[in-house]
């Protein structure tokens, strides 16, 4: 077998079998195909596309390219939930404790933020103390006998995805949707839960930005889970506007324990039930999605939900006081407010944008080796339908004096952010749609 001659195949708009998908990446992972094949064979995919049937073999050979997790000494039904990425979302802080407290045991592994969007692993670091890194034996036996763990991706997961996901990026072919399908759903099933839970996020902060792209995403990655034996699901879900009020660390964390406590955001809170409602159900634990909801919410009545936060943070080592005391965690030197300049009405919130602000406050990272400052980001004051006067606080920046000189660069972001309009916004819907 050859690579040009594969690279030609699908350039002509024909199938690559298993065998020939298995060869490229294979070939790619060892060095013996380089770079500027791979890129080729990419940009192909990227005008030509492939079927299901070919999508889910590139997934399965990058899959095995490294690391297979075995869960299967965890007990029960092991559920993973992977988000597409977006600015505030804090989803994984709620999900985990809340559905691990439903009795669904919750193996996750998190990634760090880059660039506009955060990760689990940075906010989770927000408390003193938690470690992020357990060896397989120790996670295995926390998920056994708390029902929960978050750490980080392991070192040799997927390489060939690594691999590929780093061409891509400098060879304009990230945004494929086989690619970037094949790329999600590898990971999830190296990481080895037996059903996943999809939230594709939608709109000016998300990947995809128009609807109609998101669900071609949702329904290229159900097939994938389908066709390799993993139930798998898709909520689509807002990103039109940053989820919740808080971006930043610990800022995030503080909002996931509002919501565990039962008095978060109604967006956060909302999405964090549905997702966890179908966490439930394909968990095994509730037939209905009103059933699943019904548990879930006695699981925050009674703190149970909360509960299982404390007993994750305590066995990775972390402070469980600033859970009950989040005022504990760390917090930023100067709160600046950002006014706004005219009256009217929130029409968007460039999610992306305030991402950006929130980095350069030292809420994210710039480059992979930047340190992130775990206090600092900003708390949003008005979403979208919300109606604004002249000089009324829209958010409030969070910063410690080493990036005062960034101030000026966040402040001007946000006001540039916000969309305000002089008639009434109706509110957005949170989810537009469930691919099953
Ligand atoms: N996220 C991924 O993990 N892979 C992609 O290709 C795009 C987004």
């Amino acid at each position: 077998m050859r690579a040009v001659d594969l690279i030609r195949k699908k350039r002509d708009g024909h199938e690559l079998s298993g065998e020939e998908l298995g060869f490229l990446i294979r070939g790619y992972s060892e060095g013996s195909i380089p770079d500027y094949q791979m890129a080729a064979w990419a940009m192909a995919v990227y005008y030509q596309g492939m079927n299901a049937r070919e999508t889910a073999d590139l997934t399965m050979h990058m899959a095995s390219s490294g690391d297979m997790i075995d869960l299967s000494s965890i007990h029960g039904i092991k559920v993973d939930k992977h988000s597409t990425g977006g600015v505030g979302d804090k989803t994984t802080i709620v999900l985990g404790p809340l559905v691990a407290s439903a009795g669904v045991p919750v193996a996750k592994m998190s990634g760090r933020g880059l660039g506009h969007t955060g990760g689990t692993i940075d906010k989770l670091e927000a408390i003193s103390g938690f470690s992020v890194e357990l060896d397989q034996e120790q996670f295995f036996a926390q998920v056994n006998e708390i029902g929960l763990a978050v750490v980080g991706q392991s070192g040799n997961m997927t390489p060939a995805d690594k691999k590929l996901y780093g061409l891509r990026d400098v060879t304009a072919t990230v945004d494929s949707i086989p690619l970037i399908a094949s790329s999600v759903m590898s990971k999830k099933i190296a990481a080895g839960a037996d059903a996943i839970v999809l939230d594709v996020k939608t709109g000016s902060g998300a990947f995809m930005k128009t609807l109609d792209d998101s669900i071609k995403l949702a329904k290229a990655m159900v097939d994938i889970g389908t066709q390799v034996g993993r139930s798998t699901i898709a909520v689509i879900s807002d990103m039109d506007q940053p989820l919740g009020f808080g971006i930043g660390n610990a800022l995030e964390v503080k909002e996931a324990i509002a919501t565990l406590r039962g008095e978060g955001p109604p967006d956060l809170a909302e999405v964090c039930l549905i997702l966890a409602s179908h966490m439930l159900i394909l968990g095994g634990k509730a037939s209905s999605e009103e059933e699943a909801r019904g548990l879930l919410q006695a699981k925050l009545d009674s703190g149970e939900a909360l509960n299982s936060l404390k007993r994750m943070v305590e066995a990775q080592g972390g402070n469980a006081a600033q859970i009950d005391h989040p005022d504990q965690l760390p917090a930023a030197e100067l709160q600046v407010e950002v006014k706004a300049e005219k009256a009217g009405y929130v029409e968007s919130i460039q999610a992306e944008e305030i991402g950006i602000a929130a980095m350069l406050l030292g809420a994210g990272r710039e480059t992979k080796d930047s340190v992130i400052d775990l206090a600092a980001g900003l708390i949003l004051h008005k979403k979208i339908g919300d109606s604004v006067e002249a000089g009324e606080t829209m958010a409030v920046l969070h910063l410690n004096r080493v990036h005062e000189d960034r101030l000026e660069e966040a402040r001007s972001k946000v006001l540039e952010a916000y969309g305000i309009t002089e008639s009434k916004v109706p509110r957005r819907p949170l989810v537009f749609a469930l691919v099953t």
